[in-house]
């Protein structure tokens, strides 16, 4: 599939995705949304990706935000439009996919750019990030999940502080604060999320699909997280790929997943 402001990538199981508006900083448009949508729903369906990685495309910018200019005239009706339908075909989107999404966070990510690397399972960032969520600033506040995803992964406190004062932390301070996993030079970030994606890729697709599921039902509260462990706990049994693991292990070998 061709886009207008995304490309993707395929290679040795990994898909990358990365938005391509480098001029506008990669700011989220409609069109980038709706594009990343398709991107991520193909590679999540395709037979041969096993990890997507997401990323920026030029040296500055992962996300500066939702594009600013598309929404400075909207009505109330036309606002909570656009967070909820962001929401479901984006961000809940990417979150509860069952292919692993790691965030290769290579600039600024500000905005619906810190909300979409939230929504991702993991977040890796190059040393010159700059993360924050500066919507009060405009009059606004996160209506991509922000509100609900940054105190989940940094706690109410430091969420409370960094949205109020609209202000931005370092890749450093956001290693310190949990909200990314690993920081390193920025010509390193896709490498090292490539190699961190070919760890995940000689696992189980299926159990670590399941393991997804599970841990997002701690954060559901329609759901017991626990009930949900316990019923993919027991679907794993019924997998092949639990019968190579299984076998593979007495057998003294690597296993070879076929991935169902
Ligand atoms: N929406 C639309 N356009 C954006 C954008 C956004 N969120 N963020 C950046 N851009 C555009 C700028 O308008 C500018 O376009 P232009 O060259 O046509 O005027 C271009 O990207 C480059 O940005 P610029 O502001 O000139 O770069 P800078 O290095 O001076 O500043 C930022 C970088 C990230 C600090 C600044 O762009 C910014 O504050 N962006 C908005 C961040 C934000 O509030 N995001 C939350 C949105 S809800």
């Amino acid at each position: 599939m061709t886009y207008n402001n995304i490309l993707a990538d395929e290679n040795n199981g990994i898909t990358t995705i990365t938005i391509n508006r480098p001029s506008k900083l990669n700011a989220l448009n409609k069109e980038t949304i709706e594009e990343l949508h398709n991107a991520f729903d193909a590679a999540n369906t395709s037979k041969t990706t096993k990890v997507i990685i997401v990323t920026g495309s030029g040296e500055k910018a992962f996300v500066a935000g939702a594009d600013i200019s598309e929404f400075a005239n909207f009505s109330v009706e036309e606002g909570a439009k656009l967070a909820a339908k962001g929401q479901e075909i984006l961000f809940n989107f990417v979150e509860n996919l069952s292919t692993p999404v790691i965030a290769a966070v290579n600039g600024f990510a500000l905005g619906g750019g810190l909300e979409l690397a939230m929504a991702c399972h993991f977040r890796v960032a190059s040393d010159n990030a700059k993360l924050g969520l500066p919507e009060v600033s405009l009059g606004v506040i996160p209506g991509y999940g922000g509100t609900q995803r940054l105190p989940q992964l940094i706690g109410k406190g430091r969420a409370m502080e960094l949205i109020m004062t609209a202000g931005m932390i370092d890749a450093n301070q956001a290693l310190n604060y949990g909200l990314v996993n690993h920081v390193t030079a920025q010509d390193e970030l896709i490498p090292l999320c490539e190699k961190i994606a070919i760890k995940i890729s000689r696992n189980s697709t299926v159990a670590i699909g399941s393991a997804i599921k599970a841990i997002n039902a701690n954060y559901k509260t329609s759901v017991n997280g626990y009930d949900v462990e316990i019923n993919e706990f027991g679907n794993c049994f019924g997998t092949e790929d639990f019968k190579e693991g299984t076998t593979a292990f007495l057998q003294k070998r690597k296993a070879d997943f076929p991935g169902n």
